[in-house]
């Protein structure tokens, strides 16, 4: 494999200077499919440059370290405790959400584990093959919960037909994500709002063509709600990517997933069909592990029928 080049060299390059033990997970991630990596980050990379200036590269890489560094961190806490460190959303709002510092840092932290983790990188082409490429022309996009914006900018981005509204209870979020999507040149088509996901069962049913909430599910004291959610405002025959963290610690992850049959039965009882579903972990996990972290990704279809 050539050694990668242009903005994710750069990456690379100080990953390997300054964070060496970081570095091997990247390649890992890269080695599973390298020109789809390559193509992904670069695109991603070249946004978050146009996004965050002349610094993008050391304060992006220090964030990304930091919130890898925090997640193994929680996750030994976790095998320690047998359980998550918090099990209170008005905490992890008080705490992480709402505190501008913590959270922009956070949030451009797992902008680039999309594609530096390797068990997300499998996500990732999930989400382009198996959601995006299907999805209809002129899709309605809700996202629910974008975070950094990614994803929704990359379904944006790669589909000008489609357009997408973005909710998100953080106002960092609302900051980064309007910057990606700016940088990304789609911000004609996209907006995002300051508002609670579960609030959005207020809004008019079957609106959306299509729900992008990807990682938002483990956060939730109760998981049900947000799955009602969906499950409301999706047309019939419309489609969700959904995605969520089990056996998975981090300092605002409040209900442990523990199996995946877990998540395919909230979208059932929602009346949505499991099209495909992906489970990936990290290839490394922490010596005499009892939990097997993992990232599952879900492609649903809201049922027309009662079943189908
Ligand atoms: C781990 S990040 C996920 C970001 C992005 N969707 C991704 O997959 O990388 C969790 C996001 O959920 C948001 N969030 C947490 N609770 C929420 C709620 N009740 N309503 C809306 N957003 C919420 C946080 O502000 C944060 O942006």
């Amino acid at each position: 494999m050539s050694e990668p080049t242009g903005l994710l060299g750069e990456v690379f390059a100080d990953l390997a200077a300054r964070h060496p033990a970081s570095l091997r997970g990247a390649q890992e991630a890269r080695a599973i499919e390298p020109a789809r990596f390559d193509a992904t980050a670069e695109r991603y990379l070249g946004w978050l440059r146009k996004a965050r200036g002349d610094a993008w590269l050391t304060s992006s890489v220090n964030a990304y370290v930091q919130f890898s560094t925090d997640v193994i961190f929680a996750q030994a806490d976790y095998e320690d405790d047998g359980a998550y460190a918090h099990d209170s959303f008005a905490k992890a709002h008080a705490e992480v959400y709402s505190q501008r510092h913590v959270m922009d840092e956070y949030l451009w932290g797992v902008y680039l584990t999309n594609f530096l983790w390797v068990h997300h990188m499998e996500i990732m082409r999930f989400f382009q093959d198996r959601f995006l490429a299907p999805l209809p022309a002129n899709a309605h996009i809700v996202e629910i919960a974008p975070g950094h914006g990614g994803w929704g900018v990359w379904a944006t981005a790669s589909r000008p037909d489609v357009d997408l509204e973005g909710f998100d209870i953080s106002p960092s979020s609302i900051a980064i994500a309007s910057s990606i999507a700016n940088a990304a040149g789609v911000s004609d088509r996209v907006t995002y709002t300051l508002r609670n996901a579960l609030d959005l069962a207020v809004m008019p049913e079957a609106s959306a063509d299509a729900v992008i909430c990807s990682f938002l599910v483990e956060h939730l004291e109760q998981p049900d709600q947000l799955f009602a959610v969906i499950g409301r405002i999706l047309k019939p025959g419309g489609t969700a990517f959904i995605t969520g963290a089990l056996t998975a610690a981090q300092v605002d992850h409040i209900y442990e997933f523990r199996r995946e049959s877990e998540l395919i039965v909230l979208a059932e009882q929602h009346g949505m069909r499991v099209r495909e579903s992906l489970s990936v972990s990290p290839q490394r996990i922490l010596p005499k592990a009892k939990f097997l972290p993992r990232s599952m990704a879900m492609a649903v279809t809201r049922c027309a029928h009662g079943f189908w």
